[in-house]
């Protein structure tokens, strides 16, 4: 009844808020123009339009494109260099004359120039940050006066390592509010002391007064329990000048609050009002959590009070054929993917990330290793190295202030791999420290940390700048651990191990850097670039060293671009040509559409014991191979296991846990079965008890497609994806591991086709056109949902299989 009660209050108390003040906010979603180049007169009122592009944002105008077979690997083989305008009419009639009015974009790939009614409003450089612009001035009122926004982007002078994206890929949003406000990003809430059973919440809001006289102005801050329940209800008053801005704080303090933990995500909302006259005229919220969260010396990362190892992966940006366009249900899948296999923690690597994906990390309970910037060089979106001071204070200072208040932020990283800040040439340690001061202006709750690859120059000690050792592969934080025993670990980048999904290749390689000319890496996961290493030798470090606070994983998800082993360079050095080079990472635990990769069962067999996994590779269709070896790997939870090739054992293999080879720490292998088609059987025992058991055939060739969408119904906003698993079924019902054939995709009905795509870092297909190949048995269609809501019917056919048609359900 209480809650109810107050639910109504506090609804009364936003409803009259929302009367009183002015604050809204559109996102620009429809309705855009684009065009690629620079036409003439792009930005002025009057330009013809009329041989635009019709297009919506998110957009990237280089995934949807052909890729350039002989083109740079590194970048995905995709045209994203060059210049376009973006254009939409900007409405106003929701607005109240005399606002305040703002555009706040989450990033534009990269330097654009933001024009309104021809004039220029306003800047920004690095492709990967949020900024705002106060366009005020800039706006006509009159009466049937148009108002139109135009943006140009340019790629040209951006260089990347990886596939960038291109165009105005994160959202945009027409921001609103009265002349008195709390500033964008303007409030802070900390928790500096958090006791059993009770927490002190401090609140500050930096509030402006952009009318031309003073006033008299309170604010109120009411929290809401992760309930939604009002506990705590606080006002205070200052006067503010004409054009002055200041903060207003308050205290609060809850009794037995709900902690935000991974395994119970709570979370507190913080509502801002701001009144004058005893009027509400602005009313603004902050989600926050409460939570303490602390690097120890020797017992790693402590999340309330309790050792929390960091079972991490690292993300770059990108969604596979999407491109960098960022959908929100795309990276909640993502993260579904990385938690259903144990993860607790994701690295932003290495640039700012959609805000959206702090607000998911938040929910799902998943901590963030939040970082700004890669290489500081010209690989790395940035030109102009003399104005340094001005570009990381713009740059930290709107990655912070956005980010501050999200439980899920444990860490902040300053950049990725900057060889001369390490090496401390180009005032190098100036520089870092430049860095360090500005997260800490921002934001002193939190460790900050740089990542590091170079071992020796530990020896200059950077570390002293920062909290947490971080490194890079190869166990290179030893010398840096050695030397400040104080500080904590953290391997911002393990494994980089590499494969294919589905491909195997034998004998097992002596080294892991034997890789053939069949341009795929097999899947026994045995293979590393030169300077990385395979996944089981970072589980065992960490289990020798305690110190350690955990791992990233390079990387959860395949990425376009950096295709290591197969780049443009290696592949000539193999004496093959840049055709042969591939468009997308090798390094994922799962493929770039996010098909597990055998690794996927290795990390989930040890992350997340309490799970039954029993995952047995290679596939069992080895035609023409009879009477060879084909070394088998289960995968599992479990201790030990039998193996039975139709039915005969093959012997029982246990995990040794003191073995100083990893793999036989972490994983079973039968390295000298000889092949004969028919059945794998595994019966996997966990301290002794069967935990069960896990059969793979040898099938027949496909006969049919079977289609599987991981959600059935989803939000007609336009926005809103199903991910469709297309497998190719023999006539006994089971996959064929080998399926190649080419499929037709139609869709139709209240809904679009995304993108399609299936884990070959060597297919060369478009990504967003209406044909996909089964690669390995697999493939995967994106269906995007329309503004309607209605059903949106896919059917996949191929000439050789018999096809299937699903239906979508997309709902307002
Ligand atoms: C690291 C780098 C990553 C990625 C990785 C591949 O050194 O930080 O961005 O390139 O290597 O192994």
């Amino acid at each position: 009844m209480k809650s109810k009660f107050t639910a109504f209050l506090i609804f009364a108390l936003l409803f009259q808020g929302l009367l009183a003040q002015q604050r809204t906010a559109e996102i620009l979603q429809n309705n855009w123009k684009f065009i690629k180049g620079d036409p003439s007169g792009a930005k002025e009122i009057s330009a013809n339009t009329s041989d635009w592009e019709n297009v919506s944002i998110p957009h990237d105008w280089a995934v949807e494109e052909d890729f350039i077979k002989d083109g740079d690997g590194d970048t995905g083989k995709l045209p994203w260099k060059g210049q376009a305008w973006y254009r939409r009419d900007l409405d106003l009639s929701a607005i109240k004359k005399g606002n305040k009015v703002f555009l706040m974009f989450d990033a534009v790939m990269a330097f654009p120039k933001v024009y309104i009614n021809g004039e220029l409003a306003g800047q920004w450089d690095y492709g990967y940050n949020s900024f705002y612009l106060d366009i005020t001035d800039k706006l006509d009122y009159s009466e049937n006066a148009k108002n139109v926004l135009a943006v140009h982007v340019d790629t040209r002078k951006h260089d990347s390592r990886w596939y960038p994206g291109a165009g105005i890929y994160r959202k945009v949003s027409l921001i609103s509010m009265a002349p008195i406000h709390t500033k964008i990003w303007g409030t802070q809430v900390t928790t500096p002391i958090i006791k059993p059973n009770y927490a002190d919440v401090r609140i500050s809001s930096l509030v402006k007064n952009e009318t031309s006289e003073a006033k008299e102005i309170t604010v109120t801050q009411h929290i809401l329990n992760p309930e939604g329940n009002e506990v705590s209800n606080k006002s205070i008053s200052h006067d503010l000048r004409a054009g002055e801005e200041n903060y207003f704080e308050v205290n609060a303090q809850l009794i037995d609050p709900m902690r935000w933990d991974i395994e119970h995500p709570h979370l507190y909302k913080a509502i801002t009002e701001v009144s004058v006259d005893e009027k509400i005229i602005d009313v603004s919220e902050t989600t926050f959590g409460i939570r303490s969260i602390e690097f120890t010396p020797d017992d790693g990362f402590q999340l309330n009070g309790r050792r929390v190892q960091l079972k991490g992966v690292n993300l770059h940006h990108g969604h596979g054929p999407l491109g960098a366009a960022f959908y929100p249900r795309a990276m909640e899948r993502q993260l579904e993917i990385m938690k259903s296999m144990g993860v607790n923690a994701i690295r932003s690597s290495h640039n700012t990330a959609a805000p959206e994906v702090l607000e998911l990390c938040d929910k799902m309970g998943i901590l963030m290793f939040n970082e700004v910037f890669d290489k500081y060089d010209r690989k790395a979106d940035i030109v102009d190295t003399t104005n340094f001071e001005s570009f990381a204070e713009r740059n930290i200072r709107n990655f912070v202030m956005r980010d501050r208040n999200h439980p899920s932020v444990f860490i902040w990283s300053v950049g990725n791999e900057m060889h001369d800040v390490q090496a401390n040439y180009n005032n190098g340690f100036k520089r870092l420290h430049t860095m360090l001061n500005y997260v800490r202006k921002y934001d002193h709750t939190r460790p900050v940390t740089m990542v590091n690859d170079v071992l020796d120059n530990a020896a200059l000690r950077h570390f002293d700048f920062y909290d947490v050792h971080s490194w890079n592969y190869g166990r290179r934080y030893r010398l840096a651990r050695q030397m400040e025993p104080n500080k904590s670990v953290i391997i911002s980048e393990s494994a980089s191990t590499v494969s294919t999904r589905g491909f195997y290749e034998f004998p097992l390689p002596k080294k892991k850097t034997d890789f053939t000319k069949s341009l795929q890496v097999s899947s026994y996961d045995f293979h590393a670039p030169d300077w990385a290493e395979i996944g089981d030798d970072d589980f065992m470090w960490q289990q020798d060293e305690p110190y350690i606070a955990g791992e990233f994983v390079w990387t959860g998800f395949d990425y376009l671009g950096e295709p290591t082993p197969y780049t443009n360079k290696n592949v000539k050095a193999m004496g093959m040509s840049d055709k042969e080079a591939a468009r997308s990472s090798y390094f994922g635990i799962v493929d770039i559409v996010g098909i597990p990769k055998d690794r996927y069962y290795l990390y989930k067999s040890y992350w997340k014991p309490e799970e039954k996994t029993i995952h047995i590779l290679p596939h069992w269709n080895w035609k023409g191979k009879e009477g060879e070896n084909v070394p088998v790997f289960v995968y599992t939870n479990g201790d030990c296991a039998e193996l039975f090739i139709n039915g005969e054992s093959q012997g029982k293999q246990c995990k040794s846990p003191s073995s100083k080879n990893s793999t036989e720490r972490f994983r079973l292998m039968w390295k000298d079965v000889v092949y004969q088609p028919g059945e794998v059987k595994v019966v996997a025992y966990k301290q002794g008890e069967k935990l069960g058991e896990k059969t793979i055939k040898t099938t027949s060739e496909a006969t049919k497609i079977k289609l599987s969408a991981d959600r059935k119904t989803i939000k007609a906003n336009g926005m809103d994806l199903s991910y469709v698993l297309v497998e190719a079924f023999d006539k006994n019902g089971n996959l064929d591991p080998l399926a190649n054939q080419s499929l037709q995709i139609e869709v139709s009905g209240a809904g679009e086709l995304a993108g399609a795509g299936n884990g070959d870092p060597q297919s060369f297909e478009p990504l967003q056109d209406h044909k996909v190949d089964l690669f390995y048995g697999k493939a995967m269609i994106i269906l995007k949902s329309g503004m309607e809501a209605g059903s949106i019917k896919l059917k996949v056919s191929s000439k050789d299989l018999k096809g299937e048609t699903i239906k979508i359900e997309t709902e307002k």
